[in-house]
């Protein structure tokens, strides 16, 4: 019997995994969950974001269902014991490299989206951010520069396996969606980026009928608000992806409708799933969190670690029912709690 692991962590994360547990529970897969600490929670409870028990657990799950980390009463922490360690220790650990983030309109929201409606409705693009390398995890700390001034510092850097890798996961994807692959980069000013530009274009080689084009991040975050339906498959590194993955998540309609896979291949076993809006620490507790990203977040779960994709089916159709329906939680400017929006959901299984 499969194994989920829950890390419900932070914030709004244990209220909208459990929501996405009852989906996954109501479907009757035969599955089992082990839950553990983490991030803040885990930090308060045993004095490390990411305990040895978590990663334990983590490791033996057959995949993992992650909420959010991030809490604000860690900001004066040191870096190693911050909430968000968690998260990026685990993507590392796991070696999660490829990070899965699609962006579509469910119909009825286009009045949601920030964008004009018949703009947003076109947008339907997965970002392909890359998880483990960049600047997030380079040599990183504070100096004094020869002037006595204190200096933070973060080194960005890639190597080539590691873009080699993650591109091909983009061409491999484009070939089940629409053939287009879009790479972003900043090859004008970055030696990194030109890295990334150079083993696109060698890679692309194997791959003659995949449309690929390249963009500058700046431009691309400037055509994701213009035209967002000209993107299919979105490839990217850690920061750019992280940026431009919460942009394209307003563009279409909601940062609380946007799943997330970290996988460590194209087709992943034990992979994680989150929501892409962390932990919102603002409205957590008060059941106003919308549980659509967590619950589709499961459904990806169903598809990419466990090959249920017939369940995955029935969830995506029941969220994408609730919407037309009219179910809206309040960023998505109705009333429903985040248990009644998942009741909706529930409803259409
Ligand atoms: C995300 C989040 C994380 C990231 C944080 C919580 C470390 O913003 O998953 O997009 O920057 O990757
Ligand atoms: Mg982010």
């Amino acid at each position: 019997m499969p194994m989920i692991a829950i890390l419900a962590g932070d914030g709004i994360g244990p209220e909208v995994t459990a929501e996405a547990r009852r989906v996954l529970s109501a479907l009757s897969l035969d599955l089992s969950f082990g839950e553990a600490p983490v991030g803040g929670a885990a930090y308060h409870a045993t004095g490390h974001p990411l305990p040895p028990e978590t990663i334990d657990l983590a490791e033996r799950a057959d995949a993992i269902l992650f909420g959010a980390v991030g809490d604000p009463s860690c900001d004066a922490l040191p870096r190693h014991l911050r909430p968000e360690q968690a998260i990026l220790g685990l993507r590392k650990r796991l070696g999660l490299f490829a990070n899965l983030r699609p962006a579509r309109l469910f119909a009825g929201l286009e009045d949601a989206s920030a964008l004009k409606p018949e703009i947003a409705g076109r947008i339907d693009m997965v970002i392909l951010r890359e998880l483990t390398g960049d600047v997030y995890f380079g040599e990183k700390g504070m100096r004094t520069t020869a002037g006595g001034l204190r200096e933070g510092y973060d080194v960005m850097a890639y190597a080539e396996d590691e873009v080699r890798r993650i591109v091909t996961v983009g061409f491999e994807m484009a070939r089940h969606r629409k053939r287009k692959l879009c790479s972003v980069d900043k090859a004008n000013v970055l030696e990194t980026s030109q890295l990334w530009r150079d083993v696109v274009i060698e890679t692309a080689e194997d791959y003659p009928d995949i449309a690929l084009t390249h963009m500058y991040v700046d431009n691309a975050a400037m055509q994701l608000v213009r035209d967002p339906g000209q993107f299919d498959v979105v490839v990217t590194g850690n920061l750019f992806g992280d940026i431009l993955s919460d942009q394209a998540s307003m563009c279409a309609g909601s940062i609380g409708m946007l799943p997330s896979a970290s996988l460590r291949a194209w087709s992943g076993d034990n992979g994680l799933y989150e929501p892409i809006h962390g932990s919102a620490p603002d409205i957590a507790g008060q059941g106003k969190a919308n549980p659509c990203a967590a619950i589709l977040s499961a459904a990806m779960l169903l598809r990419h670690s466990l090959s249920m994709d017939a369940a995955a089916d029935r969830i995506e159709a029941a969220v994408a029912a609730a919407i037309a329906g009219g179910a809206r939680t309040a960023d998505l400017g109705g009333t429903l709690s985040t248990r009644g929006m998942a009741d909706a959901v529930l409803a259409r299984l």
